[in-house]
């Protein structure tokens, strides 16, 4: 399938696995990009810009296919250091960054100057029109079914996707409650040049974490997710756990009084905990509405050849059926 996605990135399949902490490891970029989509190694799970440049030549090891790094402007209980990073980066040879959180419009020059790539995750029109003017090249449109960080204003892809497309001229992807080829197909409809997944792609043979989050991912239904730090407005969707329960009890309490040190023990340090040791209930951890979609832990060349036939079938059988045989004639002739 060509889309302006697989050829602004030099990728044969229009699917990315979007950045995820503790998750985007070279092992599951690398099989994602060797399977024709686009992986994507998480920055800042690399504690540091020395340990990153290891990741990424690990990842060269695996393919010699296009893959990404993603960069998370967030808050954090400590700064890490953006321009170092930046510049492991560039020496590994990178040429696609995903960006996310915060705009990433003061790293745009170095990111530019090194030729790369900047694909920016948004969960808005207004930010995605931003990134556009600030000279990214392509927009991961977040919606409100998102795992991670939905942002604010709630827009679940129905709406967001077709006024990204009424708005943007440069291409975009849709995130967020992608899981096969229905979510590819009715994303391509909405105007979206390919899609974004996190979750799905965790539940996968490769993804490198313990076996108990995989087997959650297919236990859960989409009714498991909950909204964490709302009142701090740096609200995540999450899978629903003992620890995410302590969580919510806190943040009933304390109402907009709220205040990160209250939740400290609930949302940091959770990721180790939770995708290295199994700890289900150690706290709040990034997990998308999606979960509901998926029953399966297939390898990712499975997972992206099966939505890549689909999809296909899809759109031949079922879409073009729609409009009869006289139609199709037309369609062919034209
Ligand atoms: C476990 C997990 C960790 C994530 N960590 C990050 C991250 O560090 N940075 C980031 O930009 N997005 C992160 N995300 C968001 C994903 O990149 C992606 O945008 C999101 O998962 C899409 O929604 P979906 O889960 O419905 O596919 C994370 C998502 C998950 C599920």
């Amino acid at each position: 399938m060509k889309t302006a996605i697989t050829e602004l990135f030099g990728i044969e399949h229009p699917i990315i696995q979007g950045g995820m902490h503790y998750v985007g490891f070279a092992a599951l970029a690398g099989a994602v990009s060797n399977a024709g989509g686009l992986g994507i190694i998480t920055g800042l799970t690399q504690r540091t810009p020395e340990l990153l440049a290891k990741e990424i030549a690990r990842c060269h090891d695996l393919t010699d296919k296009p893959f990404g790094v993603n960069l998370t402007f967030l808050p954090t209980f400590s700064a890490p250091p953006y321009p170092e990073y930046i510049a492991a980066i560039r020496e590994g040879g990178i040429k696609i960054v995903e960006t996310a959180g915060r705009s990433p419009e003061q790293y745009m020059p170095a990111l530019k100057a090194a030729d790369i790539k900047v694909i920016h995750k948004c969960t808005s029109v207004r930010h995605s029109l931003k990134a556009e003017q600030i000279g990214c090249d392509a927009v991961s449109v977040d919606g409100f079914e998102c795992g991670g960080h939905p942002g604010e204003d709630d827009m679940p892809n129905m709406i967001l996707l077709p006024r990204a497309a009424e708005e943007l001229k440069i291409p975009f992807v849709a995130s967020g409650g992608m899981a096969d080829a229905r979510s590819l197909v009715g994303a391509l409809a909405m105007g979206a040049a390919g899609m974004n997944m996190g979750t799905r792609f965790i539940a996968t043979k490769e993804a490198p974490v313990h076996i108990n989050v995989k087997n959650a991912i297919v236990a859960a239904s989409e009714l498991d997710t909950r909204l964490v730090m709302r009142a701090l407005r740096n609200t995540e969707r999450v899978l629903k756990n003992a620890g995410v329960e302590r969580l919510l009890e806190v943040e009933r309490e304390k109402g907009a009084k709220l205040k990160i040190e209250d939740i400290h023990d609930e949302v940091a340090g959770v990721y180790p905990k939770v995708m290295i040791d199994g700890d289900m209930d150690a706290g709040a951890w990034s997990c998308g509405m999606v979960v509901g979609l998926i029953h399966d832990i297939p390898s990712v060349k499975e997972l992206v050849d099966r939505i890549m036939l689909d999809a296909e079938r899809l759109i031949r059988d079922r879409l073009m059926g729609f409009l009869g045989t006289e139609s199709k004639a037309s369609l062919k002739v034209a």
